[in-house]
């Protein structure tokens, strides 16, 4: 290829809607660019790097056997009603963006295809005979993100490789998530990214285990927790730990201090001289729920946690066994509405009675109680006493009479010990989530009425297992960890060219004709050479050659009346002067070399 015929259209100045490198670099270098929030065109550098991203992923899917398909990408409503998905996608902060036909029937544009999936296969296959089954496909996504950010990092419009399995057994399930497990890996490592694997949240996709590939990276959206060993890493949002231990109070004779003012942890820590790991701090809370009353929530946890939101939402959701579309604090408005008295905020017990819920309008009247396991611990803690500026001292669990489950919705943070290996304190990294793997159980199955019948003749739900990768997240994570100031450092194996061959001063004819030489020895070889061939300062030439980040280059210029040339690895900036002959050999050792597929 040559760079006059690329339409190269490389910017000097940075576009103002790019916060991170990669965004930056990848809208300078002409690789992509905007047409509306969220939404981009993927242009000709951008879409070979991103058909070799597809390449490498459908190598690794045939080998573990997936079969790739082509799945539509408008989805009746009516299957997304069947999940009991439709109202949660599309209502509120619901991310599918949906439309009419011309007869009035309602439908969404795909943002992920379980429903499509489970409800084609459920068609398809009916004995046990023929699973597992594992599909995939490669596709664009929809989803109206409420804050598209970063490029491709969060868009509206995005390449994903989804692929959906169906299993007679929950053993064959997690054998073939496994062997998926072992492909991304693979991917991963082809591409050129390094990755860690996390313990993740399910999320609305629901199901049991599940696990994130993570790019690390600073300015990654989501926060990771790690062992230095490397033996344990999860999602913040998942993370569990060994919190560090409480200081203790000496024990004494409960009683009930005046703590006039001292509403929060600090100020009640400051004025009353104890550490706030001795304190239950009650959180009170309302679980907005897509169908009848909604529910009232006392949270108890030690004053020196945070909640994880996230735990508590899937513990809640369990609990209840209905859809929560949020949880949101209390706050004295609410009250009011529901025609309840004041609370007295600051001061509440973990035994704060249910009578302050009597009468509620549209809340259950008792409150569901929940206690985190750092709280449980303690045994002698400072709590509030109920009523407005008084808290008691010396209290134990004894107080609280009303059933209440004890479980973990602790936020795991940096500095905690591992909870397999207590030599282990766990570290913070970011990271940039490029693939995520779910056990799904038979959720979908289920509520899709998919089924075959097993080996005692016996009809029985799939076992469903999902796996997703961001293509085009992808291709910009790993110019996120393959950067320099001066551009873009693709790795070798997705990068759009391998060899960029620039020539200093195309109006020489022995550089040109030196230039053109190296370019038709190279391709038969099956290089992927690129040729500056324009009539610009060489100046303009390296920069844009630094900026689009080509791992290889051959500078033809000087030297060329004697044959020689520069040979220059971009992640290096090491250059050679060799003979044109003895580079091009160098060249293609070097970039077989470094091909890891
Ligand atoms: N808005 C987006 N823009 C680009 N890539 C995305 C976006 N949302 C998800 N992806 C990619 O698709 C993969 C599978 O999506 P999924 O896990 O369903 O998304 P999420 O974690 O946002 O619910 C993610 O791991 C991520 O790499
Ligand atoms: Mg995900």
């Amino acid at each position: 290829m040559r760079v006059s015929r690329l339409m190269l259209a490389t910017l000097r100045d940075t576009p103002a809607d790019a916060e991170i490198a990669s965004h930056q670099l990848l809208a300078r270098g002409g690789f992509i660019r905007r047409v509306s929030s969220g939404i981009y065109a993927y242009m000709p550098l951008m879409w070979r790097v991103l058909s070799k991203v597809i390449n490498i992923v459908q190598k690794e899917m045939d080998e573990a056997g997936a079969l790739q398909t082509l799945l539509p990408q408008l989805h009746p409503a009516e299957l997304w009603e069947k999940s009991g998905r439709w109202k949660g996608y599309t209502a509120g902060e619901g991310i599918m963006f949906h439309l009419k036909d011309r007869q009035n029937r309602e439908l969404g544009l795909g943002p992920t295809h379980e429903e499509v999936a489970t409800s084609i296969i459920g068609e398809q296959i009916r004995s046990y005979k023929q699973l597992p089954i594992n599909i995939y496909q490669i596709q664009t996504k929809f989803r109206d993100e409420i804050r598209p950010r970063f490029g491709l990092m969060r868009s509206r419009e995005f390449i994903m490789k989804d692929a959906y399995s169906f299993h007679a057994s929950e053993y064959d399930l997690q054998d073939t998530y496994y062997k998926m497990d072992k492909a991304y890996t693979n991917i991963f490592i082809s591409c050129g990214i390094k990755t860690v694997k996390v313990d993740a949240d399910s999320g609305s996709i629901g199901g049991a285990a599940s696990q994130e590939f993570m790019v690390t990276a600073d300015t990654g959206e989501d926060l990771i927790l790690k062992s230095p060993d490397g033996n344990y890493a999860a999602n913040i949002e998942k993370a569990i730990s060994k919190a560090s231990p409480p200081l203790t109070l000496k024990k004494q004779e409960t009683i009930e201090v005046s703590t006039i003012d001292q509403k929060s942890i600090e100020t009640l820590c400051k004025e009353q001289d104890i550490d706030s790991s001795q304190i239950v701090k009650v959180i009170v809370m309302v679980a907005i729920l897509e169908e009848g009353k909604d529910q009232p929530l006392l949270i108890s946890i030690r004053g020196d946690q945070e909640v994880n939101e996230v735990k508590l939402f899937n513990e809640i959701t369990n609990e209840l066994n209905c859809k929560i579309l949020k949880l949101s604090f209390i706050k004295e408005e609410q009250l009011i509405n529901q025609g309840l008295a004041p609370f007295p905020f600051g001061f509440i017990g973990p035994d704060f009675s249910d009578s302050a819920l009597k009468n509620a309008k549209t809340w259950q009247n008792k409150f569901l109680r929940i206690i985190d396991l750092t709280a449980a611990d303690l045994q002698n803690f400072v709590c509030g006493a109920n009523i407005e500026n008084k808290h008691r001292f010396h209290v134990n669990w004894s107080i609280n009479k009303y059933p209440s489950k004890t479980i973990d919705i602790r936020k795991a943070k940096a500095g905690d010990l591992c909870i397999h290996d207590e030599s282990q304190v766990l570290e913070e990294c970011r990271g940039i989530e490029v693939g995520h793997i779910f056990q799904l159980g038979r959720k979908y199955s289920t509520s899709l009425k998919a089924s075959f019948t097993n080996e005692e003749g016996i009809e029985e739900s799939f076992w469903m297992g999902c796996y997703g990768i961001g293509i085009s997240r992808l291709a910009q994570a790993a110019v996120e960890q393959n950067h320099d100031e001066k551009g873009i450092i693709w790795p070798i194996s997705i990068a759009p060219f391998e060899v960029m061959i620039s020539i200093a001063n195309i109006q020489d004819p022995i550089q040109a004709a030196l230039g053109e030489k190296i370019y038709k020895q190279l391709i038969p070889q099956g290089i992927e050479a690129l040729i500056d061939d324009r009539n610009e300062r060489a100046g303009v030439k390296f920069k844009d050659a630094d900026l689009i980040g080509i791992p290889w280059r051959i500078v033809v210029g000087r030297d060329a009346p004697s044959g020689k040339i520069e040979l220059i690895e971009r992640a290096k900036a090491f250059n050679e002067v060799l003979d044109a002959k003895a580079a091009i050999k160098k060249l293609i050792e070097e970039i077989s070399n470094q091909k890891t597929f």
